[in-house]
């Protein structure tokens, strides 16, 4: 019988922390759900005492969740620990994930406190935290960088205070895969009291190297816990990914003595729903999530596949969900089909209101598109969550004319603050001259930092899914739109990141990186 190898879901917490990446409470709970059908033993879903907001979200995740743990992180301090228990009390298994810097560089720099002081914090902290609950987790920031025989000091006294998980993280992803297999098997040998706890890592891919990096943590140091994200969603060059690490494992059971209780075919789904939350595109060759990751272009490769799946693959698409591509519902398909096909999908709708509105689009698209596939629903009920911040610029029509050696044009009609009002463009391309025209008229101000169409699904009459990620001054935010027509989609989605910018006040800044705990 193979060990638990337990999967500890940050997507909502760390992945968050990306620049342009916050969630509503509503698309955490969304996102939430669909990691507890893919079966994640934990989520970690935000940082309590960051703004209300996070705390609302923690709570609402909490009340929603019913078969994976609930997390919430919190600095070595009480106040955090009391609002991150505050934030958990609904939860059905909950836990406190508390940390504080170990590093040389964090302790002088960052929090301008002595070693000695830093162990008597981490173990109040844990101490304090045991109060609440069984389920404490520590982590010594920075780990990676962080002087062995202080780690083995800190670790031995969190877990005689108390800490059931200790969760060794490297911070800024500094670490190299054998070295940081070396570092676990070291600390769980040098530890007196190791066997009390579970030993967990949480890499991040500065270098590339997260994935590696945990599971040769996993493979040589005897971790049971990874921290990862979906699709490696996280600060700067993000976390550990967590269908990549999945995937690793389950494929080279061979060389693990442990396995995760993942439910793989839900990975492409999950995949999809946070970049259509987050605005963070799956780049296409993306392992197991990237749409090329089982395209086969080249004739030796097709040939190869055709006579023997296992000459060039080594995973099957369907079992991480690539199969879900197939029609679900038509024109003629009506609300009962629509709701139990939304409901298999783990979409829930907060409202009657909400769930007609969603019917009424999904007929709309079915009179343009007649084959509505899973991943069309999933763009509509993201688009229509989106649209869910205030709307102060709504489009109501547009126009656009590109003939060839002219400029292409666009003429729109935008109700903005309750007026109708038109106006027209040029630019370099239809898109260029509609984003300009909306800009003529919505006056945001903004950069444009990223635009990125995808299609949906397969066919000329597939729907276009488009980003627009905006920046104006510290503050990005990200647009979405779909449509079967990508300029239509285009002026969705920049009207829907203005908005989300005139909805947003100044973004709030995590504690974590205050400069004292
Ligand atoms: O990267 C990190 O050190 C963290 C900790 C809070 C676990 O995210
Ligand atoms: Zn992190």
């Amino acid at each position: 019988m193979k060990e638990h190898l337990i999967i500890f879901d940050t997507t909502l917490r760390d992945g968050e922390q990306s620049p342009g990446a916050s969630m509503t409470q509503d698309e955490k709970v969304r996102i939430a759900l669909v990691l507890e059908r893919l079966k994640v033993d934990v989520i970690e879903a935000g940082f309590a005492i960051a703004s209300p907001g996070d705390f609302a979200a923690v709570k609402a995740v909490a009340e929603a969740v019913k078969d994976s743990t609930v997390c919430s992180l919190a600095r070595a301090n009480a106040e955090d620990i009391d609002r991150a228990a505050e934030s958990l009390k609904p939860a059905k298994s909950a836990r406190i994930h508390t940390f504080i810097a170990t590093s040389p560089i964090h302790m002088r720099e960052k929090l301008r406190m002595t070693p000695d002081d830093v162990v008597r914090k981490a173990v109040a902290a844990v101490q304090h935290a045991r109060q609440y609950t069984d389920n404490v987790e520590f982590s010594p920031e920075d780990a990676g960088r962080s002087e062995p025989d202080f780690l083995c000091r800190v670790l031995e006294a969190v877990i005689a205070a108390g800490a059931r998980t200790v969760n060794i993280p490297d911070t800024v992803g500094y670490t190299l895969p054998h070295m940081f297999g070396a570092l676990i098997r070291s600390l769980r040998e040098r530890v007196p009291n190791a066997d009390r706890a579970v030993w967990s890592v949480h890499c991040h891919n500065d270098l590339g190297l997260a994935v590696a990096n945990s599971l040769s943590a996993v493979l040589v140091g005897g971790a049971r816990q990874v921290e990862c994200t979906i699709n490696g969603l996280g600060e700067r060059a993000g976390n550990a990914a967590l269908e990549e690490v999945v995937m690793a494992v389950r494929t080279r059971q061979d060389q693990f003595s442990c396995d995760t209780r993942v439910d793989t075919t839900q990975i492409v789904s999950a995949s999809r729903l946070v970049s259509g939350v987050t605005g963070f595109p799956v780049q296409p060759n993306k392992a197991i999530v990237g749409a090329n990751a089982f395209a086969h272009e080249s004739g030796i490769h097709q040939d190869g596949v055709i006579k023997h799946r296992e000459t060039y693959e080594i995973m099957r698409a369907e079992d991480v969900g690539w199969s879900t591509n197939k029609l679900v519902l038509g024109k003629h398909s009506g609300r009962a089909a629509f709701r139990k096909r939304t409901q298999e999908l783990g979409i829930h709708f907060s409202s009657e209101i909400e769930a007609n509105q969603a019917f009424q689009r999904f007929k709309g698209l079915a009179d343009k598109k007649h084959e509505i596939y899973d991943e069309d629903l999933q763009a509509l009920v993201t688009e229509q969550t989106h649209a869910r911040v205030e709307e102060r610029v709504r489009l109501l029509d547009l126009e656009t004319a590109s003939k060839t050696g002219a400029r292409p044009s666009a003429s729109i009609t935008l109700l903005v603050d309750g007026k109708q009002v038109e106006a027209r463009s040029q630019g370099d391309g239809q898109v260029d001259a509609v984003f300009s025209a909306i800009e003529s008229v919505a006056q945001s101000g903004a950069e444009l930092e990223l635009f990125s169409v995808s299609n949906i699904t397969e066919g000329a009459d597939a729907q276009g899914e488009v980003l627009v990620r905006l920046r104006k001054d510290d503050r990005v935010v990200n647009g979405q739109g779909s449509d079967t027509d990508i300029v239509v989609a285009s002026a969705k989605a920049y009207i829907n990141a203005v908005n989300r910018l005139a909805a947003q006040p100044a973004e709030r800044k995590h504690p974590q990186f205050a400069d004292t705990v």
